[in-house]
């Protein structure tokens, strides 16, 4: 049985994606054995309430220095002896520590095709209107492993969207979650519970 925690800072449209995906059977094998958000009204600690997932709010004002942070969040994973820990829309930046803890076993999902429209600054919303500034006429999504730098982890699997000309980040954004993220963040567990990921020189392979 792969052991699952995710991340959540908002809404949890990936969770839901991925709850549904383990709920019918198509992620095999797998539970989400803690959701936890850095923000205690996070609609995403609702969506886990409803399936009886354990959640809960770890932030780091709760601390007294980010580093206690970081030990308090890795300890509770590994406490849960979890074998994978998915980001989904979590806007906390994990420190170099907590990443090193759990090395190619955390996943993240980008709103673009990277290596384009990532790095620092390229979150939520921005990331749209830099590819709508930019005149893309693609765009899409990436699911990848992270490692100790912003979006430079081995990728795991990318899906293409269509940029509109009418498009505002808002609805791009949409089209992005709806065409790709909500498809490839499942997708990618499913591999990882299957055990069809292989990493070689920071390239993934599947098998
Ligand atoms: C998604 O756009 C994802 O790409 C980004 O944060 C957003 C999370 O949305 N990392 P949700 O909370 O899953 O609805």
């Amino acid at each position: 049985m792969l052991k699952i925690g995710v991340l959540v800072s908002g809404g949890g449209t990936n969770l839901q994606a991925i709850i549904d995906k383990i709920v019918d059977g198509t992620i095999p094998n797998t539970k989400i054995v803690s959701v936890v958000s850095n923000k205690e009204n996070a609609y995403a600690l609702e969506r886990s309430k409803k399936y009886n997932i354990d959640g809960k709010c770890i932030k780091p004002s709760d601390y007294s220095s980010r580093v206690e942070f970081s030990e308090a969040l890795k300890n509770h994973f590994i406490s849960l002896n979890v074998d994978l820990i998915v980001l989904a829309g979590y806007l906390v930046v994990l420190s170099k520590e907590f990443v090193s803890a759990f090395p190619n076993k955390i996943m993240n999902i980008h709103p673009s095709l990277i290596p384009s429209f990532c790095g620092d600054g390229y979150y939520g919303l921005k990331v749209h209107q830099a590819v709508i500034n930019r005149g893309a006429k693609l765009t899409g999504a990436t699911v990848h492993f992270v490692d100790e730098g912003t979006d430079t982890g081995p990728i795991i699997l990318q899906k293409a969207v269509d940029v509109k000309d009418s498009d505002t980040p808002e609805i791009l954004q949409q089209r992005v979650m709806k065409e790709a993220e909500w498809i490839i963040y499942p997708e990618a567990i499913k591999l990882f519970a299957e055990n069809r990921i292989e990493i070689n020189d920071n390239k993934v392979i599947i098998k």
